[in-house]
């Protein structure tokens, strides 16, 4: 593997793979002399708190150097300049490009035209992908799950505009999940079915909840769509909010998961959000380990 753009089609054992390293990072700490000498740079067009600075202490945390290269207010164009801009920090000797995008494929774009030994890590682009977050979901469930088989996971919020959603059903489904349900108004929900096909899809969140034991929470990408699009945030709320009578239609040991940022009282009430079982902190503690992971596979390709 040389770079990392979706977790579509990734072999189960791959996927594996990476969990146990992360587990095995998490356990350890830190591992300075891993990439040591190794430089990565953080090159985002998209705003970003967590994914940016967790890249950044797990890249330190193996020992390489790290550039945050802050672009969401630059007027950087696709085409000759970003290209231009791709070989110019290729000719300072990178060892990684850490890519958050708005346009679906740009990291791989990126990792076509890369002519150097550059690794792309996808941190996410567009309604695309964001394998590092489907990768530290998985992380975060099977630590208290195990095994994919027999688990009812929900995803709820907005389903189109979510990368997030594409990853996470790309990894379960690679783990041997079968019973994925997707949820959301019709209007934020995917244009084309088939791009979840093998995934339930409704618009009731209360009959989807029944029975559930992940149950994961996402924000309503405003930034994605037109105003005509967005309900209000109180309807929304009432139809699709994560509340704790509506969690007690899941399991009762039903995991919540919310990849952040969390917009309380709108897709989360705060009493789920801080309660007994919310996972969104372990998912944040997760994110770093996963990094480490999917950095330490990329670039030492010898390692065991
Ligand atoms: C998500 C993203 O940027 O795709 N956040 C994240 O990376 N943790 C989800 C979102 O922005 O709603």
């Amino acid at each position: 593997m040389r770079h990392l753009l979706t977790l579509e089609n990734m072999p189960r054992a791959e996927i594996t793979r990476l969990l146990d390293r992360a587990e095995a990072f998490r356990a350890r700490g830190e591992q300075r002399a891993l990439l040591a000498g190794r430089t990565v740079l953080n090159l985002f067009f998209e705003n970003s708190t967590r994914t940016r600075t967790s890249f950044e202490i797990a890249a330190r945390r193996l020992g390489a150097d790290v550039i945050n290269f802050d672009l969401s207010r630059s007027s950087t164009a696709k085409g000759e300049s970003l290209l231009d801009t791709l070989h110019t920090l290729e000719a300072m000797k990178l060892d990684a490009l850490i890519v958050r995008h708005n346009e679906n494929r740009m990291p791989d774009w990126l990792a076509e035209h890369a002519n150097s030994m550059v690794s792309v890590i996808n941190a996410g682009d567009g309604s695309r992908a964001h394998p590092t977050q489907g990768l530290l979901d998985a992380l975060t469930i099977r630590q208290r799950r195990g095994d994919f088989e027999n688990l009812a996971i929900v995803i709820c919020g907005d389903i189109r505009h979510s990368r997030v959603a594409r990853s996470d059903v790309h990894a379960f489904t690679a783990l041997g999940a079968h019973d994925i349900r997707l949820c959301a108004p019709r209007a934020l929900l995917p244009e084309d079915a088939n791009e979840f096909s093998g995934c339930a899809i409704t618009e009731d969140f209360d009959a989807a909840l029944e029975s559930a034991d992940v149950v994961i929470m996402l924000r309503i990408q405003k930034e994605r769509m037109a105003a005509a699009l967005l309900p209000a945030d109180s309807d929304y709320f009432a139809q699709y909010g994560l509340d704790l009578r509506r969690l007690a239609l899941a399991k009762p040991d039903a995991q919540v998961l919310h990849p952040g940022p969390l917009n309380r009282g709108v897709e989360i009430a705060g009493e789920v959000a801080d309660g007994s079982q919310s996972r969104i902190l372990d998912q944040v503690a997760n994110g770093v380990p996963v990094r480490m992971a999917v950095m330490a596979e990329l670039l030492t390709p010898s390692s065991p």
